[in-house]
């Protein structure tokens, strides 16, 4: 005679472990759901909530290399309780693109916004959004001509007590240091500087916070509360007040951007000052925490190949020369933006930086079901679920970039220009490298984190006598796998001294 679930339950605590488990299946099963027609592939892993999360953390790239071989281009994974569907045709991209009334961006990133840095009122204030991007403009044009300009000279204050001290070899982290460099620019070419006593001593307190920050990141995205992230509260509430209007007050020669955001957010939306600062950290934050990482990707690679360093410092010379500047004679650097983007030597390698290590996705939120149209397929997605776009897949095709795992600076080079045309089957892809995303909401930092990362770079191969200490073979740690540039698994040691010359 068969037992009933009570039977099970009074044979006491092996009954209760199978009943347990059993009620784990019934609940697995049911949170399984089936793939209707027309919708991608499926995979739902067995772990219920979690999926596929776990094995993709481990190995993306090799999970997703072998998903596409097995089920296509276009598949749908169970992640963390959420169905995300990975487009990673290039060809198919487009189509993403032209559905955005059904495929919403700030649906996605207010809920992270709200996650991350507590901003509140994106989520009710449906005007706000759209308010803020018209900010963006300034950070274009002759906007970005005037921020480089202020990004050069703000590079001596950053400099010059480094280039003081360093007449002998000094050691460093390079982590650390390319960090340290991009934070301290970034932050007072568009929030101003403080007044000259207390100037160090706030950047060394903000800097500390903000690294502190930005490690939790990869968890602040998830839904573990703040509760179980250690210290994490009370740090984002020390950098927000930091960035509230009263200590904004403080600070001089703020970017039109910041001013621009500051008004909107102060006057046109009466917005009370936490909300504000919270707003500032978000933004801060977008303008380095991508930067940070390229720059040290940026800086490790040269130092691992000094090949291709000494053609870098050829082309700099070149045209420091050409432009007047003399040798010997202190920290000085005057450039037009059209003298930076002659450097096309320059550029090729950090776009082949980002190419290598930006695995930002283009993440949508599925706002109604809708039908993806291509050449090749036609998909319907599902509302409630989210879309990626994954260009590192593309970064990486052997079809469209010979040996892809190779750094090679001058991939971008062609004719004696930045190379723009790459194939795949035979067709020419109009987008072929997005680390920064594309359509409307493509980063708007864009401009100027590259100029930030050349001026940095001229300075640092133009000054400095720069080695690299140990050669550890280091890896991308993945940490932050879908959402930008990646950190690297360890640090590496590196030694610098102010060149005799300099
Ligand atoms: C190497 C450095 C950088 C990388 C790789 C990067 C990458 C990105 C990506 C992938 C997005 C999302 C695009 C999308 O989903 O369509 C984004 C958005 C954004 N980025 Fe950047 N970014 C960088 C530097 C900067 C800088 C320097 C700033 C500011 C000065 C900035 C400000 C922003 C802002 C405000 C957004 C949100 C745009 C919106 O709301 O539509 N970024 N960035």
């Amino acid at each position: 005679m068969g037992r009933s679930p009570l039977d099970w339950l009074l044979l006491g605590p092996p009954g209760l472990a199978v009943a347990a488990a059993l009620l784990l299946l019934v609940l697995c099963l049911r949170a399984r759901r089936t793939r209707r027609p027309g919708e991608p592939p499926l995979i739902q892993g067995w772990l219920p909530y979690i999926g596929v999360a776990l094995k993709l953390k481990k190995n993306p790239l090799g999970l997703l290399k072998t998903l596409q071989t097995r089920h296509g281009d276009t598949f749908t994974l169970r992640l963390a309780g959420k169905y995300i569907t990975f487009i990673l045709d290039p060809f198919q991209f487009q189509s993403v693109m032209k559905n955005h009334k059904q495929l919403n961006f700030h649906k996605f990133t207010n809920i992270l916004l709200m996650k991350v840095f507590s901003i509140n009122s994106l989520a009710t204030n449906d005007g706000l959004n759209d308010k803020l991007h018209l900010c963006y403009p300034r950070l274009q044009g002759r906007f970005l001509d005037t921020l480089m300009e202020n990004m050069i000279e703000n590079l001596k204050q950053v400099f010059e007590p480094q280039l003081l001290k360093t007449i002998n070899w000094v050691v460093a982290e390079m982590f650390t240091f390319s960090h340290s460099l991009i934070f301290e620019l970034t932050f007072i070419t568009l929030y101003g500087n403080f007044p000259a006593d207390d100037r160090k001593k706030i950047i060394t307190e903000l800097r500390d916070d903000f690294l502190k920050f930005d490690d939790k990141f990869p968890y602040l995205v998830t839904d573990i509360p703040n509760e179980l992230l250690g210290n994490v509260k009370s740090i984002r509430r020390r950098l927000i007040k930091h960035l509230t209007s009263e200590s904004f007050l403080k600070t001089q020669g703020k970017s039109e951007i910041v001013k621009m955001r500051q008004d909107i957010l102060e006057k046109d939306y009466a917005l009370e000052d936490t909300e504000i600062g919270a707003h500032h950290l978000g933004f801060l934050w977008a303008s380095v925490a991508n930067t940070a990482p390229t720059m040290f990707w940026a800086l490790y690679y040269l130092l691992q190949h000094p090949e291709v360093m000494a053609v870098l410092r050829d082309e700099i010379d070149h045209l420091l020369q050409s432009t007047g500047h003399q040798k010997g004679s202190g920290f000085s650097i005057h450039l037009t933006r059209e003298q930076l983007d002659s450097l096309i030597y320059l550029e090729s390698s950090i776009l082949e930086v980002l190419r290598l290590c930006s695995f930002s996705s283009i993440i949508r939120f599925v706002q109604e079901d809708v039908t993806l149209h291509s050449a090749t397929q036609d998909y319907c997605l599902r509302k409630g679920d989210f879309v990626t776009v994954f260009p590192p897949s593309l970064h990486l095709d052997p079809e469209v970039f010979e040996a892809p795992e190779e750094y090679r600076f001058d991939r971008f080079v062609e004719d004696g220009k930045i190379k723009t045309t790459f194939f795949k089957r035979g067709k020419k892809l109009r987008y072929y490298l997005l680390p920064f995303g594309f359509g409307t909401t493509m980063c708007p930092g864009r401009f100027l984190a590259v100029i930030e990362i050349k001026v940095l770079l001229i300075a640092l191969l133009t000054y400095f006598d720069l080695e690299i200490i140990d050669k550890p073979h280091i890896e991308l740690s993945f940490s932050r796998f879908l959402f930008g540039v990646q950190h690297p698994d360890c640090d590496v040691l590196f030694r610098y001294k102010v060149k005799s010359s300099s």
